[in-house]
């Protein structure tokens, strides 16, 4: 093995890159902040908050991000703890910038789904871990807020088990709940950890260790009035519970739990420390030629974001590249693989949150931002060889429609190349309408929240203000082969449209009708993405 080969592999292997999952208000941002602290990234909590108020300051689309208290766009945090290197892909939180979050998590090699233990399973969370489930992420659960009363441990459990159809296995067990919540029992490492001070959480927590199994004196002494509720807890998972697996974690069967208060920081450290060795490294990613093994393949990547105008002072696009395999070195050339051109890789920046630093060398896992001149695709791969397509960017369809009404004409140029680059962006999908005699572009997007950025950001970064005309669609397929045209000519609630590459598109008003000419019309080919390979539908 060559020393660069060494190189390369040791690096992988200290590479974890997850996104976290969550319902609103579960307490994202917060553990996020909070495993920034605990990997020195930040050294007092309140900074990612005061970041982003500073942001608001400097950009003003996400004017509107504080408008309406949402993170619209995502970014990447990047940090080392005990020789690990961690990067943190930060998905927005709120459901109408699901698809975003669904892309994001193409490029992540695990999730932590983070649930809150007063409310437990919540729809949004059921949502992004169908997602996970369906592409093979390994999920860990974080229960999180045990500082307030919530729900017993057990019945939250029990919760996942039955909602999400997951085994779960906890690596620790809380002890006390709500003001008593005191510490947690580390079952792999029999031992009890106890938390004290904090500063409120803006500082890391002191923590006492008392080795031993549960039952032993001095964890039984620890525990106090708690201790035959909690030992009895622990034999019962003993007994009836699932092992920890590796295999069945990796395969998505079995859901390593962990129970804490990213608040108060009690158990952020446990579940970091745990994570990071049960956590999967960058594995081998599907493509066209098969698995690609990342570290015996030359230098391949896939774009899973394009965001433009993310400095205003600077109008760009920075294309969001997952690392899959091989080595990133600044100024090398690459295959774009889609259009066949060799490009040289001479502006990247390497993201944490929002400040850039340049990045001369990145490892598989890692996310580097590429200043784009306008060539890249999302969904698109890079790679050195040229030869093959990384598959699996979840395409979902439209669920919203409208049609775009300009107040000056004379913005006609302004328009179409503002709705260019954000539907590049993936924001939102636009569609023409050859039947109608109308130039006005119909758009579909998976929530109506992306219309409202969209208007924002036209007028904001394009000065082009426009009217949305609410269209009565709620379904679209696109039409694989060839049809008849004669099938929709009477249909008053159907609509053949195109998209960007010509492809014919069918909205409906209701899913019913989608069913009415599943039946009456075997020969139509109805699929949910433009693409060949099948999504199954979120529920
Ligand atoms: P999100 O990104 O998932 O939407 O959640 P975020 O971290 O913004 O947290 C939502 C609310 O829950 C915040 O309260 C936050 O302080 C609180 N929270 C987060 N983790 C914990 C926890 O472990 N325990 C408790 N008790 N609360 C927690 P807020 O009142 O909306 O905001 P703020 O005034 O605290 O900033």
């Amino acid at each position: 093995m060559s020393a660069e080969t060494k190189q390369l592999s040791r690096e992988i292997e200290r590479r974890r890159t997850f996104a976290i999952i969550s319902h609103p208000d579960a307490g994202k941002t917060t553990l996020t902040e909070k495993l920034l602290l605990y990997g020195g990234a930040i050294r007092q909590a309140g900074a990612v908050r005061a970041r982003r108020a500073a942001r608001h300051a400097t950009s003003d689309w996400l004017e509107l991000e504080k408008q309406r208290g949402i993170s619209v766009s995502s970014s990447v945090m990047t940090f080392e703890h005990d020789g690990f290197r961690v990067n943190i892909l930060d998905t927005p939180g709120h459901h109408d910038f699901s698809e975003d979050t669904y892309r994001t998590l193409a490029a992540a090699d695990s999730a932590v789904m983070l649930i809150d233990a007063a409310k437990g399973v919540e729809p949004q969370t059921r949502k992004l871990f169908h997602v996970c489930r369906m592409r093979g992420i390994p999920i860990f659960t974080f229960v999180n807020k045990m500082d307030r009363q919530g729900r017993d441990p057990l019945e939250l459990m029990t919760e996942i088990e039955e909602v999400l159809g997951i085994h779960a296995t906890p690596v620790n067990w809380p002890v006390g709940a709500g003001a008593d919540f005191k510490g947690v029992y580390d079952r792999l490492q029999k031992r009890l950890l106890l938390f004290h001070g904090g500063d409120h959480g803006s500082t890391q927590v002191e923590r006492e260790i008392i080795d031993g199994e549960p039952g032993s004196g001095p964890v039984r002494e620890a525990l106090g009035p708690l201790a035959d509720e909690i030992i009895d807890s622990l034999e019962l998972l003993e007994g009836a519970g699932e092992n920890l697996d590796p295999a069945k974690v990796r395969a998505g069967e079995l859901t390593p739990m962990f129970f804490g208060s990213a608040l108060t920081n009690f158990g952020v450290l446990p579940f970091l420390e745990s994570f990071l060795e049960l956590a999967p490294v960058p594995y081998a990613r599907p493509s066209s030629k098969g698995p690609i093994d990342p570290a015996v393949n030359p230098f391949s990547a896939f774009v899973f974001k394009i965001q433009a105008n993310m400095d205003p002072d600077h109008r760009d696009r920075v294309a969001f590249v997952r690392v899959c395999s091989g080595v990133f070195r600044k100024g090398e050339s690459t295959t774009h693989v889609p259009s066949a051109k060799k490009i040289r890789l001479a502006n990247s920046t390497l993201l944490m949150a929002r400040d850039r630093s340049s990045v001369d060398e990145a490892y598989p896992g890692d996310v580097i931002g590429l200043f784009d001149p306008g060539i890249f695709r999302i969904g698109d791969t890079l790679s050195d060889e040229g030869d093959f397509t990384y598959e699996g960017i979840p395409s979902f369809p439209p669920e919203h429609f409208v049609r775009v009404r300009v107040a000056e004409v004379l913005r006609r140029k302004s328009l179409e190349k503002g709705l260019l680059q954000l539907t590049q962006e993936g924001l939102v999908q636009l569609f023409k309408d050859p039947d109608s005699g109308s130039a006005a572009p119909i758009l579909g997007a998976i929530g109506p929240l992306q219309f409202d950025v969209l208007k924002f950001r036209m007028e904001a970064e394009y000065k082009v203000e426009m009217r949305l005309d609410p269209l009565p669609y709620t379904v679209a397929r696109w039409i694989r082969g060839t049809y008849d045209p004669e099938t929709f000519r009477y249909a008053s609630n159907a609509r053949v449209v195109e998209d960007r590459e010509g492809r014919k598109v069918l909205l409906l008003e209701r899913i019913y009708s989608l069913n009415h000419y599943e039946q009456n019309h075997p020969e139509l080919e109805l699929a949910e993405t433009p693409f060949d390979h099948q999504f199954d539908q979120v529920p």
